[in-house]
């Protein structure tokens, strides 16, 4: 019997329980599994979501794996105390949602919906859009969400262009990586697409530089994390007309504050970071398949490497 610590918020166990439950059970696993803390020292996993819940994982000194509901980690993974193996969530829902958001806002600002739907002095303009073969999509960060929405945008037509930090080779996407990859990347893009995680090294990659290099009115969408855009340069961007339209799920404080300029500016659309969210069945069986596998001697799905921050 191995004993698991839910410790991802109590206010989240009745979501939690069942479907946990179900999935050890499917496992084959007997398992003790509780949202309150039991003895720290006969922890063999923790389910783990930032809230307070732990905040020093010293007294875990049998635990195996922390796993994390959510796929960023930038609130756990500088734990200093924390030495035990972290695992982020990967989950097949969480992404589904993923690729919907980043669709219908990508296809919102390709069709040019807004004209049409805010057409307050009932405007006859014929103009037709351009196809999506003749709009250019970026995507910074080329992860399990980057990549299943580079696929996505890909299926409706759309010419993608990907970044991530390592070289990749992705059937049909035009790749490209590292610092000196991001000008390429970027250069006359009409839609970018930030699905970075939260590091130093990511910090600002939207700054007023690189923003100059994706094309005149280009859309924004940013479902990766706040501190990717250098605020003030997007503002800037936004006024000057250079960048179109910016549809932001995730900000730098959350939630946004009221009288922030970002509500009220009429080319930024704020989505309350609800991008994509993980769902306790699929995420579940995630979490238990990485028991299982701890219980078994096989390697973790989906470590975070601590020195990379993600
Ligand atoms: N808004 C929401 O509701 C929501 C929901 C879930 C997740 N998110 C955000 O989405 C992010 C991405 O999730 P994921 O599951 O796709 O993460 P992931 O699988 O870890 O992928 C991260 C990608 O970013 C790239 N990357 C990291 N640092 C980089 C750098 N310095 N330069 C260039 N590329 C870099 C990685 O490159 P390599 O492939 O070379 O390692 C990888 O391709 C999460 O970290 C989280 O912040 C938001």
């Amino acid at each position: 019997m191995i004993t698991i610590y839910f410790a991802a918020g109590q206010a989240r166990w009745p979501s939690y329980e069942a479907p946990l439950r179900a999935a050890l059970a499917e496992a084959g696993i007997a398992a003790a599994i509780s949202p309150f803390c039991p003895d720290p020292a006969q922890v063999d996993y923790i389910v783990f979501a930032p809230g307070g819940e732990i905040d020093d994982f010293t007294p875990y000194t049998r635990c195996k794996a922390v796993l994390n509901l959510w796929a960023g980690v930038e609130k756990i993974v500088g734990n200093p105390t924390l030495t035990q193996p972290l695992c982020r969530m990967v989950d097949p829902a969480l992404t589904a949602g993923m690729v919907e958001w980043v669709l219908g806002h990508a296809l919102r600002h390709h069709l040019g919906m807004d004209r049409h739907i805010l057409n307050p002095a009932h405007t006859w303009d014929p103009t037709c859009p351009p196809i999506a073969a003749e709009r250019r999509v970026t995507v910074l960060g080329l992860g399990a969400l980057g990549q299943a929405c580079s696929a996505a945008l890909q299926q409706v037509g759309f010419p993608v262009r990907g970044w991530s930090r390592t070289e990749k080779h992705i059937a049909g996407l035009a790749t490209y990586h590292g610092a000196e990859g991001l000008r390429e990347a970027l250069t006359g893009a009409d839609i970018v697409v930030l699905l970075l995680p939260k590091t130093p090294a990511t910090e600002n990659i939207l700054n007023a530089e690189t923003l100059g290099w994706v094309a005149s009115g280009a859309a924004i969408l940013n479902p990766g994390r706040g501190h990717l855009i250098y605020d003030d340069a997007l503002l800037a961007a936004l006024d000057a007309g250079t960048i179109g339209h910016a549809t932001l799920d995730v900000f730098r404080v959350e939630p946004l504050p009221q009288g922030h300029p970002f509500w009220s500016h009429p080319h930024i659309t704020v989505t309350p970071h609800i991008a994509a969210e993980t769902r306790p069945n699929s995420a579940s069986r995630v979490i238990v398949d990485n028991i299982r596998r701890g219980e078994a001697g096989q390697p973790f799905l989906h470590l975070v490497d601590r020195a990379r921050g993600y």
